[in-house]
């Protein structure tokens, strides 16, 4: 059993029940814009072996919570670590992302992956585990997973593209194919996402960071229908009692919001390029937002920041009995920021946002 949670602002602002102040946590929050970080990369040797040795994931999970005053602690892993446990051997290049050795090039390659992917993750819920401990209650812990449709891409593309033109293809030519493809990976994501619950994540997110990518029809058809199956599974398996909020971050989803909120997801991860108060105005206090400042502000100065986060908070307005509000980024923090902006956006959250609770 884990002790008793002393921070409960990210669940309580995700169930939408009142808090004293925007609670704040960034994606990517644990990674190279720390020298620490850099430091526990290069002991690991490569970014793989710090995924599965749950003692270094913990190290490095915890790392931003030393420094600064985040409401949330997000497990250290990757999403690609799904197609990796299902064969494709995941591996990094310096300066050119992830890869995959086989990657999925036959409608063979498809029918031939398995859903039952646990026995090859046990490092995740391991290392979910021993966070939870040394977290001892300080703050909430996050788990997470990609969607189905952004694992397909990296599937099929075999690695970081700007164009998904295998993946379109795929879309466009085989669509049953597809969602072969898709139901297999939203089943490995239920019981990957349950794994976590049960091994101590309080919190769940889904990174649909590719769904911005398809038209409208598509999104429907392969991204969102496979995140709400995911949203489904994960709830019939709990009871009341133990289940946790989701949030679903569809990356330049701002055209789908009330979709999104109708597969019964609890909070919206948002980007920057939609305003928040209006995306609150579309979901009427249905859902919680999370987001959205564009990362890029923390390239400039702590005056810029600090005017920044007062306009998200602004733009969001006044709680009311229903609403909820996550601070985070519209994406992750990249490893050119100075550490020292970092702490100049959470000190602003935290002293700007108290006036819109009250
Ligand atoms: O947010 C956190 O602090 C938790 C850790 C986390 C990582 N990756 C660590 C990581 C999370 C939540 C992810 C998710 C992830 N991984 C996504 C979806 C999130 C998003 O940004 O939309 C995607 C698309 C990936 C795939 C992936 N893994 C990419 C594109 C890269 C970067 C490759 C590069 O060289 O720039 C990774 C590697 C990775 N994952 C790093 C970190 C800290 C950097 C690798 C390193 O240390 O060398």
């Amino acid at each position: 059993m884990f002790p008793v949670l002393k921070n409960d602002r990210l669940i309580k602002s995700l169930w939408r029940e009142p808090v004293d102040r925007t609670p704040v946590w960034m994606m990517r929050q644990a990674g190279r814009y720390l020298p620490e970080y850099r430091a526990t990369r290069a002991k690991a040797g490569d970014f793989m072996t710090l995924c599965q040795t749950p003692e270094l994931a913990c190290e490095v999970t915890m790392q931003p919570l030393a420094r600064y005053d985040f409401d949330a602690a997000i497990l250290f892993s990757d999403i690609l670590t799904i197609p990796d446990a299902m064969g494709l051997e995941l591996y990094f290049v310096e300066g050119e992302g992830p890869k995959f050795k086989h990657p999925l090039t036959t409608a063979a390659s498809i029918h031939n992956l398995s859903s039952d992917v646990m026995n090859e993750l046990a490092y995740v819920p391991n290392a979910v585990a021993l966070i939870r401990h040394e977290l001892n209650g300080k703050v909430p812990l996050i788990g997470f997973s990609g969607s189905p449709w952004t694992l397909a891409t990296y599937m099929v593309e075999g690695q970081s593209t700007r164009e998904f033109k295998k993946i379109k293809a795929l879309l466009y030519e085989d669509p049953a194919l597809l969602h072969v493809l898709l139901q297999t990976l939203a089943d490995a994501v239920t019981h990957y996402l349950l794994a976590q619950i049960k091994a101590g994540a309080q919190v769940l997110q889904i990174f649909d960071t590719w769904g911005g990518i398809l038209s409208d029809s598509a999104y429907r058809e392969f991204s969102l229908r496979y995140m709400r199956s995911v949203v489904t599974g994960i709830n019939s398996n709990l009871t009341e009692a133990e289940r946790v909020p989701i949030i679903l971050f569809t990356k330049g989803g701002g055209g789908w919001l009330e979709d999104i909120q109708d597969t019964g997801c609890d909070a919206i991860g948002l980007d920057w390029p939609i305003d928040i108060g209006r995306a609150r105005a579309r979901v009427t206090d249905g859902v919680s937002l999370q987001g959205n400042m564009d990362p890029a502000v923390l390239r400039s100065t702590p005056d810029a920041i600090e005017a920044e986060v007062k306009k998200v908070l602004a733009s969001f307005g006044r709680h009311s009995a229903a609403s909820g509000h996550v601070f985070n980024l519209g994406h992750g923090i990249t490893p050119d920021i100075d550490p020292e902006n970092v702490a100049v956006f959470v000190e602003a959250v935290k002293n700007h946002s108290p006036a819109y609770h009250s």
